[in-house]
């Protein structure tokens, strides 16, 4: 004999059952659904914002920087090239001008070539890069070098080539573009950094050193820059398979020339690995808000 009590229990279990197997689909598709708007808007937005905005891409011959120019040519920005190998950016204009596989309208890419580590060649080439379209809207500090050596072995030049060209390059640049940007009270700077940026590992002090300072230096940048509307962000990558290495400078300043050693690539997967796991939130956090 089941009670009068019990059978109310049952009863009410068995109408919250048949809400949760009514309302859990449609809640469900109603999250995805939202989800899935709210990043179509952000992509609308984004290649808004892109479209016609004139882009400054450091670093431009290789790598990623020759990969931003792909994604920002075919957005329809207005580009400017910028690297030590005038070839290699025409090389890249003509392959632009070739690809064609936008509907938006493209832009002739301009070119202009000039050494990061030399001072002077800076100030000449941002009256350059001012005069392509007589304004900026976004600069991507993208060029740099990397270093493997032990830091007994490292000469001071050594640690100062690498600050001169992933630190003090940018910044000059930077120093150097921000007067017409406050004018517009308009602009976005970016400064590629790197997961060293955040964690130091073995033998690569002074490029890890380089990119801490360049956090540092970006944001304060962001702070100080905030009352004229301009934006700063900070990308931190992981491991990105490109010439880098290839490109590194040794303990002496000699040329790398070869590939991540297995134990320093498994250390630097360590590190985007134990980034993606317990520290993923956080660092995500953080990126997203400096974003
Ligand atoms: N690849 C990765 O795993 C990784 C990870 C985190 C962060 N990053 C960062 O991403 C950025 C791009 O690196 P990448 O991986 O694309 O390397 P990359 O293929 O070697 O490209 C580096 C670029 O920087 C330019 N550059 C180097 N020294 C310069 C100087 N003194 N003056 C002007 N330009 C100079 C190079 O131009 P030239 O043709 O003139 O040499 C080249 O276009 C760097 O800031 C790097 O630190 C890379």
């Amino acid at each position: 004999m089941v009670s009068a009590a019990t059978r109310k229990n049952l009863l009410k279990v068995r109408v919250m059952d048949f809400i949760t197997s009514i309302a859990i689909l449609p809640l469900l598709f109603g999250c995805v659904g939202i989800f899935s708007l709210f990043k179509l808007l952000q992509y609308m937005r984004m290649k808004a914002y892109i479209r016609n905005a004139v882009v400054i891409i450091t670093g431009a011959t290789s790598g990623l920087g020759r990969e931003c120019a792909r994604v920002f040519f075919a957005a329809g920005a207005k580009l400017v090239l910028c690297g030590r190998n005038r070839e290699a950016l025409e090389e890249l204009t003509r392959e632009l001008a070739a690809s064609r596989v936008t509907e938006v309208q493209t832009h002739k890419p301009y070119i202009v070539t000039f050494d990061l580590a030399d001072p002077g060649a800076i100030v000449a080439a941002t009256s350059e890069i001012l005069q392509c379209f007589g304004y900026v809207d976004v600069l991507i500090n993208n060029a740099g070098i990397s270093y493997r050596g032990a830091i007994i072995d490292t000469s001071t030049d050594v640690d100062k080539r690498v600050m001169e060209t992933n630190y003090f390059g940018p910044v000059a640049l930077t120093k150097a573009l921000l007067p017409s940007m406050i004018k517009r009270r308009h602009g976005h700077i970016v400064a590629i950094s790197s997961i060293q940026g955040k964690i130091s590992i073995p033998f690569r002090s002074a490029y890890s050193a380089s990119k801490h300072a360049t956090q540092a230096f970006f944001d304060c940048l962001r702070a100080e820059m905030e009352q004229y509307e301009i934006e700063v962000t900070v990308i931190s990558p992981g491991y990105i398979h490109t010439n880098l290495s290839l490109n590194a400078i040794t303990a002496d300043g000699s040329k790398y020339g070869g590939e991540a050693p297995v134990s320093l690539l498994f250390c630097e997967k360590l590190l985007v690995s134990h980034r993606e796991t317990f520290c993923s939130y956080l660092i995500n956090l953080y990126l997203f808000i400096q974003i």
